[in-house]
Protein backbone atom coordinates (compact mmCIF):
# COMPACT_ATOMS: atom_id res chain seq x y z
CA UNK A 1 0.00 0.00 0.00
CA UNK A 2 1.76 3.43 -0.65
CA UNK A 3 1.90 5.54 2.05
CA UNK A 4 -1.70 7.24 3.61
CA UNK A 5 -2.14 10.69 3.44
CA UNK A 6 -1.19 12.51 6.45
CA UNK A 7 -4.15 14.73 7.33
CA UNK A 8 -3.10 17.94 9.94
CA UNK A 9 -6.79 18.53 11.39
CA UNK A 10 -6.90 21.75 12.60
CA UNK A 11 -9.09 22.47 15.92
CA UNK A 12 -9.61 24.26 19.14
CA UNK A 13 -8.06 27.91 18.22
CA UNK A 14 -8.84 30.71 20.73
CA UNK A 15 -12.48 31.81 19.81
CA UNK A 16 -15.55 31.37 21.34
CA UNK A 17 -16.65 28.53 19.54
CA UNK A 18 -13.18 26.72 20.67
CA UNK A 19 -14.87 24.06 21.97
CA UNK A 20 -18.01 23.32 19.43
CA UNK A 21 -14.10 23.27 16.68
CA UNK A 22 -12.96 20.37 19.41
CA UNK A 23 -15.97 18.30 19.06
CA UNK A 24 -16.12 18.77 15.19
CA UNK A 25 -12.34 17.91 15.01
CA UNK A 26 -12.67 14.49 17.32
CA UNK A 27 -15.52 13.33 14.41
CA UNK A 28 -13.44 14.39 11.46
CA UNK A 29 -10.20 11.98 13.05
CA UNK A 30 -12.66 9.46 13.71
CA UNK A 31 -14.39 9.28 10.16
CA UNK A 32 -11.64 10.19 7.91
CA UNK A 33 -10.99 6.23 6.33
CA UNK A 34 -8.45 4.52 7.95
CA UNK A 35 -7.48 3.12 4.70
CA UNK A 36 -6.74 6.10 3.03
CA UNK A 37 -5.87 8.98 5.63
CA UNK A 38 -3.59 9.04 8.67
CA UNK A 39 -5.16 11.85 11.26
CA UNK A 40 -3.17 14.08 13.60
CA UNK A 41 -5.45 16.08 15.65
CA UNK A 42 -3.63 19.93 15.83
CA UNK A 43 -4.49 22.17 18.40
CA UNK A 44 -4.07 25.79 16.79
CA UNK A 45 -3.99 27.70 19.89
CA UNK A 46 -0.08 26.76 20.17
CA UNK A 47 0.36 29.12 17.49
CA UNK A 48 -1.12 31.88 19.50
CA UNK A 49 0.69 31.83 22.94
CA UNK A 50 2.43 35.41 22.67
CA UNK A 51 -1.69 36.86 21.36
CA UNK A 52 -2.33 39.65 23.81
CA UNK A 53 -6.46 38.84 23.95
CA UNK A 54 -5.81 35.43 25.28
CA UNK A 55 -7.20 35.44 28.93
CA UNK A 56 -3.97 33.74 31.25
CA UNK A 57 -5.77 30.44 31.14
CA UNK A 58 -5.70 30.39 27.26
CA UNK A 59 -2.54 31.49 27.39
CA UNK A 60 -0.95 28.62 30.02
CA UNK A 61 -2.32 26.39 27.77
CA UNK A 62 -0.94 27.77 24.76
CA UNK A 63 2.49 27.56 26.31
CA UNK A 64 2.16 23.96 27.46
CA UNK A 65 1.17 22.96 24.15
CA UNK A 66 4.19 24.75 22.39
CA UNK A 67 5.77 22.96 25.02
CA UNK A 68 4.30 19.73 24.59
CA UNK A 69 4.37 19.51 27.96
CA UNK A 70 1.79 17.38 30.35
CA UNK A 71 -1.16 19.50 30.47
CA UNK A 72 -4.51 19.46 32.34
CA UNK A 73 -7.75 19.15 30.20
CA UNK A 74 -10.25 22.33 29.88
CA UNK A 75 -13.01 21.56 31.59
CA UNK A 76 -15.90 21.77 29.34
CA UNK A 77 -18.36 24.62 30.51
CA UNK A 78 -21.18 24.50 31.89
CA UNK A 79 -22.89 26.32 28.93
CA UNK A 80 -22.43 22.98 26.55
CA UNK A 81 -24.60 20.69 26.11
CA UNK A 82 -24.35 17.30 27.67
CA UNK A 83 -23.91 15.59 24.16
CA UNK A 84 -20.89 17.12 23.63
CA UNK A 85 -19.29 17.32 26.72
CA UNK A 86 -17.43 14.28 26.75
CA UNK A 87 -16.22 14.79 23.23
CA UNK A 88 -14.65 18.18 23.95
CA UNK A 89 -12.92 17.10 27.30
CA UNK A 90 -11.50 14.13 25.18
CA UNK A 91 -10.52 15.88 22.47
CA UNK A 92 -8.63 18.26 25.02
CA UNK A 93 -6.50 15.67 25.99
CA UNK A 94 -5.94 14.54 22.35
CA UNK A 95 -4.82 17.53 20.71
CA UNK A 96 -1.06 18.43 20.52
CA UNK A 97 0.48 21.75 19.32
CA UNK A 98 -0.02 22.85 15.68
CA UNK A 99 3.52 24.47 15.72
CA UNK A 100 5.77 21.96 13.75
CA UNK A 101 3.02 21.12 11.23
CA UNK A 102 2.69 24.87 10.06
CA UNK A 103 6.04 25.39 9.96
CA UNK A 104 7.81 25.66 6.06
CA UNK A 105 10.64 23.98 7.41
CA UNK A 106 11.42 20.17 6.81
CA UNK A 107 9.15 17.46 7.67
CA UNK A 108 5.92 19.10 9.05
CA UNK A 109 4.40 15.57 9.36
CA UNK A 110 1.65 16.24 7.55
CA UNK A 111 0.51 16.51 3.91
CA UNK A 112 -2.94 18.36 4.23
CA UNK A 113 -4.51 20.46 6.90
CA UNK A 114 -8.18 19.89 7.20
CA UNK A 115 -9.70 23.15 9.06
CA UNK A 116 -12.41 21.87 11.71
CA UNK A 117 -11.68 25.38 13.66
CA UNK A 118 -15.03 27.84 14.58
CA UNK A 119 -15.46 31.46 14.27
CA UNK A 120 -12.79 33.79 14.56
CA UNK A 121 -8.97 32.94 13.52
CA UNK A 122 -10.21 30.01 12.26
CA UNK A 123 -13.23 30.84 10.11
CA UNK A 124 -12.17 34.45 9.43
CA UNK A 125 -9.29 34.08 7.02
CA UNK A 126 -6.45 34.95 9.38
CA UNK A 127 -5.52 30.51 9.39
CA UNK A 128 -6.16 30.48 5.85
CA UNK A 129 -3.28 33.33 5.10
CA UNK A 130 -0.93 31.65 7.45
CA UNK A 131 -1.37 28.72 5.57
CA UNK A 132 -1.07 30.31 1.93
CA UNK A 133 2.31 31.00 3.39
CA UNK A 134 3.35 28.10 4.02
CA UNK A 135 2.31 26.29 1.09
CA UNK A 136 0.26 23.94 2.83
CA UNK A 137 -2.44 22.99 0.94
CA UNK A 138 -6.35 23.00 3.55
CA UNK A 139 -9.34 22.03 3.19
CA UNK A 140 -12.51 24.93 2.21
CA UNK A 141 -12.52 28.54 1.09
CA UNK A 142 -9.40 30.85 0.64
CA UNK A 143 -9.02 33.88 2.43
CA UNK A 144 -11.47 36.37 0.90
CA UNK A 145 -14.05 33.93 0.60
CA UNK A 146 -13.51 33.24 4.59
CA UNK A 147 -13.17 36.90 5.50
CA UNK A 148 -15.89 38.26 3.53
CA UNK A 149 -17.95 35.25 5.07
CA UNK A 150 -17.55 35.75 8.61
CA UNK A 151 -18.10 39.47 8.53
CA UNK A 152 -21.92 39.46 8.06
CA UNK A 153 -22.24 43.24 6.91
CA UNK A 154 -19.55 42.86 4.33
CA UNK A 155 -21.10 39.71 2.96
CA UNK A 156 -24.44 41.15 2.74
CA UNK A 157 -22.96 43.82 1.07
CA UNK A 158 -21.39 41.36 -2.04
CA UNK A 159 -24.20 39.21 -1.80
CA UNK A 160 -27.30 41.90 -2.26
CA UNK A 161 -25.12 43.53 -5.10
CA UNK A 162 -25.35 40.24 -6.76
CA UNK A 163 -29.45 40.28 -6.26
CA UNK A 164 -29.92 37.51 -3.89
CA UNK A 165 -32.45 38.51 -1.23
CA UNK A 166 -31.45 39.35 1.98
CA UNK A 167 -33.39 40.81 5.10
CA UNK A 168 -33.06 44.44 5.47
CA UNK A 169 -30.13 45.77 8.26
CA UNK A 170 -28.49 48.50 8.96
CA UNK A 171 -24.93 48.59 10.75
CA UNK A 172 -23.34 50.26 13.81
CA UNK A 173 -20.01 50.27 15.85
CA UNK A 174 -19.53 51.51 19.32
CA UNK A 175 -17.87 54.77 17.56
CA UNK A 176 -21.46 55.21 16.27
CA UNK A 177 -22.80 54.81 19.39
CA UNK A 178 -21.41 57.07 21.58
CA UNK A 179 -21.59 59.85 18.59
CA UNK A 180 -24.85 59.60 16.96
CA UNK A 181 -26.58 57.37 19.52
CA UNK A 182 -30.20 59.12 18.79
CA UNK A 183 -29.59 58.99 14.71
CA UNK A 184 -28.38 55.36 15.41
CA UNK A 185 -31.37 54.01 17.10
CA UNK A 186 -33.77 55.40 15.14
CA UNK A 187 -32.22 53.64 12.12
CA UNK A 188 -32.35 50.29 14.14
CA UNK A 189 -36.06 51.06 14.99
CA UNK A 190 -37.39 51.38 11.68
CA UNK A 191 -36.16 47.74 11.21
CA UNK A 192 -38.60 46.61 14.31
CA UNK A 193 -39.33 43.59 15.53
CA UNK A 194 -35.32 43.11 14.66
CA UNK A 195 -32.95 40.91 15.58
CA UNK A 196 -29.03 42.12 16.57
CA UNK A 197 -25.91 40.43 15.83
CA UNK A 198 -22.32 40.68 16.26
CA UNK A 199 -21.15 41.14 12.64
CA UNK A 200 -18.43 38.63 12.97
CA UNK A 201 -19.93 35.94 15.47
CA UNK A 202 -21.02 32.53 15.23
CA UNK A 203 -23.16 30.14 16.98
CA UNK A 204 -26.17 32.95 17.32
CA UNK A 205 -23.54 34.53 20.36
CA UNK A 206 -24.13 37.82 21.57
CA UNK A 207 -27.84 37.51 19.69
CA UNK A 208 -31.00 39.05 20.60
CA UNK A 209 -34.58 39.23 19.17
CA UNK A 210 -35.69 42.88 19.76
CA UNK A 211 -39.43 43.78 19.45
CA UNK A 212 -39.36 46.81 21.36
CA UNK A 213 -37.94 50.10 20.79
CA UNK A 214 -36.69 50.26 24.76
CA UNK A 215 -34.78 47.05 24.31
CA UNK A 216 -32.74 48.55 20.88
CA UNK A 217 -29.79 49.89 22.71
CA UNK A 218 -28.88 47.34 25.35
CA UNK A 219 -29.04 44.37 22.50
CA UNK A 220 -26.85 46.42 20.28
CA UNK A 221 -24.40 47.09 23.37
CA UNK A 222 -24.59 43.16 23.86
CA UNK A 223 -23.71 42.83 20.05
CA UNK A 224 -21.11 45.12 20.34
CA UNK A 225 -19.20 43.23 23.33
CA UNK A 226 -18.62 40.42 20.88
CA UNK A 227 -17.61 42.45 17.73
CA UNK A 228 -16.27 45.87 16.99
CA UNK A 229 -19.47 46.46 14.37
CA UNK A 230 -23.25 45.38 14.97
CA UNK A 231 -25.79 44.58 12.45
CA UNK A 232 -29.44 45.00 13.21
CA UNK A 233 -31.97 43.30 10.90
CA UNK A 234 -35.66 43.22 10.32
CA UNK A 235 -36.91 39.57 11.42
CA UNK A 236 -38.42 37.32 8.56
CA UNK A 237 -41.29 35.52 9.54
CA UNK A 238 -41.31 31.66 8.71
CA UNK A 239 -39.63 28.30 8.23
CA UNK A 240 -36.11 28.36 9.02
CA UNK A 241 -33.78 26.54 6.35
CA UNK A 242 -30.37 25.32 5.15
CA UNK A 243 -28.44 24.17 2.36
CA UNK A 244 -24.87 22.81 2.03
CA UNK A 245 -23.05 22.84 -1.30
CA UNK A 246 -19.95 21.06 -2.18
CA UNK A 247 -17.69 20.50 -4.75
CA UNK A 248 -17.55 18.11 -7.52
CA UNK A 249 -13.96 16.41 -7.80
CA UNK A 250 -12.34 17.35 -10.71
CA UNK A 251 -14.58 19.85 -12.08
CA UNK A 252 -15.80 23.08 -11.57
CA UNK A 253 -19.77 21.96 -10.69
CA UNK A 254 -20.95 22.24 -7.58
CA UNK A 255 -23.62 20.18 -5.66
CA UNK A 256 -26.48 21.56 -3.43
CA UNK A 257 -27.41 19.20 -1.06
CA UNK A 258 -31.31 18.50 0.18
CA UNK A 259 -32.53 21.13 1.84
CA UNK A 260 -32.72 20.63 6.03
CA UNK A 261 -35.76 22.19 8.17
CA UNK A 262 -34.59 23.50 11.50
CA UNK A 263 -37.37 23.33 14.11
CA UNK A 264 -35.98 24.98 17.28
CA UNK A 265 -38.19 24.05 19.95
CA UNK A 266 -36.73 27.73 21.73
CA UNK A 267 -37.22 31.39 20.45
CA UNK A 268 -35.03 31.03 17.70
CA UNK A 269 -31.73 28.70 16.43
CA UNK A 270 -29.72 29.99 19.49
CA UNK A 271 -26.22 28.62 20.77
CA UNK A 272 -28.70 25.46 22.65
CA UNK A 273 -30.67 24.84 20.17
CA UNK A 274 -27.82 24.08 17.68
CA UNK A 275 -25.96 21.96 19.84
CA UNK A 276 -28.30 20.13 22.21
CA UNK A 277 -30.60 17.76 19.76
CA UNK A 278 -33.41 17.93 22.65
CA UNK A 279 -33.74 21.45 21.47
CA UNK A 280 -34.00 21.35 17.88
CA UNK A 281 -35.88 19.50 15.27
CA UNK A 282 -33.93 19.07 11.92
CA UNK A 283 -35.62 17.37 9.66
CA UNK A 284 -34.31 16.68 5.91
CA UNK A 285 -35.50 16.87 2.99
CA UNK A 286 -37.24 19.79 4.78
CA UNK A 287 -40.70 19.91 4.14
CA UNK A 288 -41.59 22.64 1.76
CA UNK A 289 -42.46 23.12 -1.59
CA UNK A 290 -40.38 22.07 -4.67
CA UNK A 291 -40.67 25.21 -6.05
CA UNK A 292 -39.14 26.85 -2.87
CA UNK A 293 -36.75 23.87 -2.50
CA UNK A 294 -35.67 25.16 -6.04
CA UNK A 295 -35.25 28.36 -5.18
CA UNK A 296 -33.19 27.65 -1.95
CA UNK A 297 -30.86 25.30 -3.71
CA UNK A 298 -30.03 28.36 -6.51
CA UNK A 299 -29.42 30.79 -3.77
CA UNK A 300 -27.38 28.38 -2.07
CA UNK A 301 -25.04 28.23 -4.97
CA UNK A 302 -25.30 31.16 -6.28
CA UNK A 303 -24.04 32.85 -2.76
CA UNK A 304 -21.41 30.19 -2.33
CA UNK A 305 -20.16 31.55 -5.87
CA UNK A 306 -20.54 35.57 -5.14
CA UNK A 307 -18.35 35.14 -2.06
CA UNK A 308 -15.88 33.04 -3.88
CA UNK A 309 -15.69 29.84 -1.44
CA UNK A 310 -14.26 27.12 -2.65
CA UNK A 311 -15.11 23.01 -1.12
CA UNK A 312 -17.86 23.60 0.80
CA UNK A 313 -20.12 25.57 2.60
CA UNK A 314 -23.82 25.97 4.12
CA UNK A 315 -26.11 28.78 3.49
CA UNK A 316 -28.90 29.72 6.19
CA UNK A 317 -31.82 30.72 4.71
CA UNK A 318 -35.46 31.44 6.07
CA UNK A 319 -38.49 30.62 4.07
CA UNK A 320 -40.61 34.05 4.42
CA UNK A 321 -44.12 35.11 3.15
CA UNK A 322 -42.25 36.00 -0.18
CA UNK A 323 -40.19 33.03 -0.73
CA UNK A 324 -36.39 32.29 0.86
CA UNK A 325 -33.77 34.86 2.06
CA UNK A 326 -30.88 34.30 2.69
CA UNK A 327 -29.20 35.07 6.14
CA UNK A 328 -25.98 34.16 5.81
CA UNK A 329 -23.14 31.76 4.23
CA UNK A 330 -21.28 29.80 6.62
CA UNK A 331 -17.12 28.41 5.43
CA UNK A 332 -16.52 26.07 7.72
CA UNK A 333 -19.80 25.00 9.12
CA UNK A 334 -20.06 22.26 11.84
CA UNK A 335 -18.69 18.85 10.96
CA UNK A 336 -19.82 16.76 14.13
CA UNK A 337 -22.25 13.43 12.43
CA UNK A 338 -25.31 15.44 13.65
CA UNK A 339 -24.48 18.66 12.38
CA UNK A 340 -26.62 20.27 9.41
CA UNK A 341 -24.44 19.64 6.51
CA UNK A 342 -23.17 15.79 7.17
CA UNK A 343 -27.26 15.37 8.23
CA UNK A 344 -27.59 16.97 4.42
CA UNK A 345 -25.10 14.52 2.77
CA UNK A 346 -26.26 11.72 4.27
CA UNK A 347 -29.77 12.29 3.13
CA UNK A 348 -27.93 12.93 -0.20
CA UNK A 349 -27.02 9.14 -0.10
CA UNK A 350 -23.19 10.51 0.62
CA UNK A 351 -22.08 9.16 4.46
CA UNK A 352 -20.00 10.87 6.34
CA UNK A 353 -16.61 9.33 5.50
CA UNK A 354 -16.83 9.98 2.23
CA UNK A 355 -17.86 13.42 2.60
CA UNK A 356 -14.47 14.10 4.44
CA UNK A 357 -12.98 12.21 1.69
CA UNK A 358 -14.29 14.63 -0.70
CA UNK A 359 -13.60 17.82 1.57
CA UNK A 360 -9.95 16.21 1.19
CA UNK A 361 -9.90 15.26 -2.44
CA UNK A 362 -11.06 18.77 -3.29
CA UNK A 363 -8.33 20.26 -1.09
CA UNK A 364 -5.72 18.75 -2.81
CA UNK A 365 -6.90 20.14 -6.48
CA UNK A 366 -5.27 23.21 -7.47
CA UNK A 367 -7.29 25.86 -6.06
CA UNK A 368 -9.01 28.34 -9.01
N1 LIG B 1 -33.21 38.42 10.09
C1 LIG B 1 -33.57 37.34 10.79
N2 LIG B 1 -34.88 37.02 10.94
C2 LIG B 1 -35.27 35.94 11.69
N3 LIG B 1 -34.40 35.14 12.36
C3 LIG B 1 -33.08 35.41 12.26
C4 LIG B 1 -32.60 36.52 11.48
N4 LIG B 1 -31.25 36.55 11.59
C5 LIG B 1 -30.91 35.52 12.39
N5 LIG B 1 -32.01 34.83 12.81
C6 LIG B 1 -32.00 33.65 13.72
O1 LIG B 1 -30.76 33.60 14.41
C7 LIG B 1 -29.99 32.44 14.02
C8 LIG B 1 -28.52 32.78 13.85
O2 LIG B 1 -28.35 33.81 12.90
P1 LIG B 1 -27.25 33.77 11.75
O3 LIG B 1 -27.37 35.04 10.97
O4 LIG B 1 -27.36 32.51 10.98
O5 LIG B 1 -25.87 33.85 12.58
P2 LIG B 1 -24.88 32.74 13.18
O6 LIG B 1 -23.58 33.00 12.46
O7 LIG B 1 -24.79 33.01 14.62
O8 LIG B 1 -25.44 31.38 12.83
C9 LIG B 1 -30.65 31.99 12.73
O9 LIG B 1 -30.41 30.61 12.53
C10 LIG B 1 -32.12 32.34 12.97
O10 LIG B 1 -32.73 31.42 13.87
MG1 LIG C 1 -26.23 30.69 11.06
Amino acid sequence: MTHRIRVGILFGGASEERQISLASGLMIAEHLPKDLYEPKLLDTLALMAQHPGLSPELREKAIALQESRPRKALPATDDLPAGIRDQVERAESLAVSATQALSSRGDRGIDVAFLALHGKYGEDGTIQGFLELTGLPYTGSGVLASALAMDKVMSKRVLRGEGIKMPRGAHMSRADLSRDLSIVLARAHELLPAVVKPSKQGSSLGMSMVDSPEAMESAVRIALDHDDQALVEERIFGTEITVGVIGVVGSEELQALPVVEIVPKREFFDYLAKYDPDQCDEICPARISEAARLTAQSLAVRAHRSLGCSGYSRTDLILGPNGPVVLEVNTLPGMTMNSLLPKAAAAAGIPFGDLLHRIVSLALEPRG
